[in-house]
């Protein structure tokens, strides 16, 4: 059947950018803007791979039809990063927003969009990787309760520190 509204897709909103869910005909604009803002590039089946196992937890940022920032994630089932425990993980794998949008909000609405989504996946806590140098996404994961667990030594393939940050996923109180 024809879609006559794709109005439906439109996750959150940030001004006049929408939040959707990745589709792969944006997969050129996610891997162009992945190599635009950072030094980790992936293999496009690795994107794809994402998206067809995390459909969900893959949102892009959009104005205008441009793609303009995106969040990739996975959830994987291991040791809690918060406690002695198994526990499922939602793992932030990328995040970026191109350079004349950002500051605007629209990472903190991807991140949150994305740990929800997350969470419907079964999550009870997030998890990243990000480098010791990175102020600006240090400071956005903190804004939204990130906290530094430990310093994985030489992380980068250049020789750099990455902080494992991670936050515990609150319970969903919706069906109250
Ligand atoms: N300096 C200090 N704090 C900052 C900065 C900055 N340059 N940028 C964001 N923040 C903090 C602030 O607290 C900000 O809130 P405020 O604007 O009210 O002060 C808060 O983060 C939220 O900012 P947003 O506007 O939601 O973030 P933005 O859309 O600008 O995107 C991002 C942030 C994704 C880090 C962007 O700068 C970027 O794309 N950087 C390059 C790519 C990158 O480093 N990605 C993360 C790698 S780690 C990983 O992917 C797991
Ligand atoms: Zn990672």
């Amino acid at each position: 059947m024809e879609r006559l509204s794709k109005e439906e897709d439109v996750i959150a909103t940030v001004g006049d950018y929408k939040i959707k869910v990745f589709s792969a005909d944006k997969l050129a604009d996610v891997m162009r803007i992945n190599k635009t803002c950072l030094p980790e590039n992936y293999p496009s089946s690795f994107f794809i791979y994402l998206h067809q196992n995390f459909p969900k937890a893959f949102l892009i940022a959009e104005k205008d039809g441009e793609v303009v920032g995106y969040i990739m994630c996975r959830v994987e089932y291991g040791l809690s990063n918060m406690g002695i425990k198994l526990t499922r993980k939602g793992h932030v794998v990328s995040i970026a927003v191109m350079p004349g949008h950002r500051r605007k909000g629209i990472a903190t609405a991807l991140l949150r969009a994305a740990e929800k989504a997350l969470k419907e996946y079964g999550a009870k806590e997030m998890m990243l990787e990000v480098r010791v140098s990175n102020t600006p996404a240090i400071s956005l994961y903190k804004k939204l309760g990130y906290k530094e667990v430990k310093v994985l030594k030489r992380y980068y393939s250049d020789g750099e520190d990455a902080y494992l940050m991670a936050k515990e996923l609150e319970e969903d109180d919706d069906e109250k």
